[in-house]
């Protein structure tokens, strides 16, 4: 349902919204009960854990027989599901029917043995699949179908846009080619598993969940792994204390603070990663940063993993993401689209720094589409109203409450077409009052700057901070600028509509593929440097650039 269902859940509500729309006038108020039918984050999570602990991670020569290679698995049980992939070599994901099945597997498989170097004796349910027979003799049919795990280049993605009939089709088409596959979410399942197992040995009863984009609905392939460990039920802080009589408590023991706790356990824990992870390479351990961390590469799989602990903010942030995402197809698709524009444009970046995230990115399409007339979302304060007693969390002080039963949140009828809500993101953000107002989407409206960064997104957590306390002027103005450009753009009809007939389309960009390609204003340094330009002077150079790029990509 996560990701299969719900995509094809989210696209029939939106296929009934346009036609009772069309025919009837009416929006589908109703149908959207079906919401009901939807998991919570903590469903899903709960049923890809389950998974993930009955599942092995397999590296296997790239001629592996995919026919001999069941045979010889299933010998251990039955086999619910499994994918090939490539991540410097062949891999394969397993997944049993029963965990006797992996008990048994497991049992039979041998310790490497070499002459020159020592194993670290830890053993995982990563394995390599040897052969001395057959199956590694050349001309061997391989007959396994690989699964993509990173997405295809922006030029490509330019390309097959061109492709497409409407800048609505232009933007379901790029959410389908970047959102994560249900084989790449099942794989990130995986390494929290692999994981928790390295995490067990001190703590058994700890958990390892993913959060971040790798949940929230708003992952593209490739993105980072975010991994929260969890052993708040060990620490005790949860146990109820009897009102009377005798009772036994553990003896701990006792640091300075929660911080110096979770420094602690992510050291312990990065160390044993370090030394005893098969697979994990270039360890780092983070502990002074704000939130603090292990951050290390996942070779098998080729995920760059940010192990956390005690970030149970941030675990609200992705819940209400992913809420946020299932309310109304279009929140996903914007989302997509405007990171993906984003990246293209270097306004995100994967390196540190003044740059924007694509959490605040994305707070702040949130925050445009509560302001539509009316609204496509809620606000934040209306999640919480709508919450009930079980539903309440506080964290450090903080109100995260919100609802969790999707059923109960009522959408007003807004029936605006991708296409428009596109244009009026730019539009939105060009005029915006940066240097006096701060977006909230716990208020849903404007407020006025309570600080003097550049951009002032408020946490919607934690409500005293500002999100984008990172963002520079200069970061702040290319997004302004560039936002400009695009909505000026997507207002040309020389850009919003395909272009000459069909072999000419295939190659010549238009729509939201142009809004991709490199931009004019891109390197500008700061808002006055352009006003001194004329817009004719910006305009012509835009759309000579635009031909320049066209003949190019002809020749
Ligand atoms: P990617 O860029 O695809 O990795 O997106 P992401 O949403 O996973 O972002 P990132 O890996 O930077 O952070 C992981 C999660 O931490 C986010 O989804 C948020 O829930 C949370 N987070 C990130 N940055 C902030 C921040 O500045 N403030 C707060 N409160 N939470 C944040
Ligand atoms: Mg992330």
């Amino acid at each position: 349902l996560h990701m299969k269902g719900r995509g094809s859940l989210s696209k029939c509500l939106q296929k009934v919204d346009t036609f009772l729309h069309r025919t009837i006038g009416t929006n589908v108020v109703a149908v959207k009960e079906e919401r009901e039918g939807c998991k919570s984050l903590y469903g899903v999570q709960a049923e890809r854990q389950e998974q993930a602990e009955r599942s092995v991670l397999i590296s296997c020569h790239s001629r592996t027989n995919e026919k001999n290679f069941l045979k010889y698995l299933s010998r251990h049980g039955d086999i619910n599901k499994y994918f090939f992939y490539e991540s410097y070599g062949m891999y394969a994901v397993v997944e049993f029917a029963n965990r006797e099945s992996l008990a048994s597997l497991l049992e039979e498989a041998a310790i490497p043995s070499t002459s020159h170097e020592s194993m670290v004796p830890f053993k995982s349910r990563l394995l390599t699949l040897r052969n001395l027979g057959s199956a590694d003799v050349p001309n061997q049919q391989s007959g396994q179908q690989c699964q993509p795990q990173t997405t295809i280049p922006i030029n490509e993605l330019i390309q097959r846009l061109a492709r497409e009939e409407t800048i609505e089709q232009q933007i379901t088409s790029l959410t389908d080619v970047y959102q994560l596959t249900e084989e790449n979410s099942r794989l990130r399942f995986l390494v929290c598993s692999l994981l928790k197992d390295i995490a067990a040995a001190y703590f058994p009863e700890c958990t390892i969940n993913p959060f971040g984009s790798s949940v929230n609905g708003f992952g593209k392939l490739g993105c980072d792994l975010d991994m929260f460990l969890d052993v708040d039920d060990i620490s005790g802080r949860n146990a109820k204390m009897p009102k009377s009589g005798l009772w036994l408590e553990y003896q701990m023991k006792r640091a300075s603070s929660e911080r110096a706790v979770t420094q602690s356990l992510l050291s312990v824990i990065g160390d044993c990663v370090d030394q005893f992870g098969p697979g994990c390479v270039g360890v780092q351990k983070i502990l002074n940063a704000r939130c603090p961390l292990v951050r290390f590469a996942h070779q098998p799989s080729g995920f760059q993993c940010d192990l956390t602990a005690n970030n149970r903010v941030a675990m609200k942030s992705t819940e209400l993401l992913y809420l946020y995402g299932e309310l109304d197809p279009r929140v996903r698709h914007l989302v997509f689209t405007v990171r993906c524009w984003a990246r293209a444009h270097g306004i995100t970046s994967s390196i540190p720094g003044a740059w924007i995230t694509n959490f605040s990115l994305t707070v702040m399409v949130l925050f445009f589409l509560q302001r539509r007339s009316p609204p496509i979302i809620p606000t934040l304060d209306h999640l919480r109203d709508l919450a009930d007693p079980r539903d309440k969390s506080v964290i450090e002080g903080n109100d995260c409450t919100f609802v969790s039963d999707f059923s109960k949140i009522q959408l007003l009828s807004n029936t605006e077409t991708l296409e428009k809500l596109l244009c009026e993101f730019f539009e939105f953000y060009s005029t915006f009052a940066f240097n006096r107002m701060s977006i909230s989407i716990r208020k849903g409206k404007e407020q006025n700057k309570p600080e003097v960064a550049p951009l002032h997104i408020q946490n919607p957590f934690e409500t005293s901070l500002n999100v984008s306390k990172n963002v520079n002027a200069t970061q702040l103005d290319r997004f302004v600028a560039l936002c400009q450009e695009s909505s000026w753009l997507l207002q040309q009809s020389d850009t919003n509509t395909p272009r000459g007939g069909n072999a000419e389309k295939a190659t010549t960009p238009w729509g939201l593929a142009t809004l991709l390609m490199p931009s004019q204003v891109a390197g500008i340094k700061g808002r006055k440097k352009r006003r001194r330009e004329p817009a004719s002077e910006r305009i012509k150079s835009l759309l000579e650039s635009l031909k320049n790029t066209n003949q190019h990509k002809k020749s």
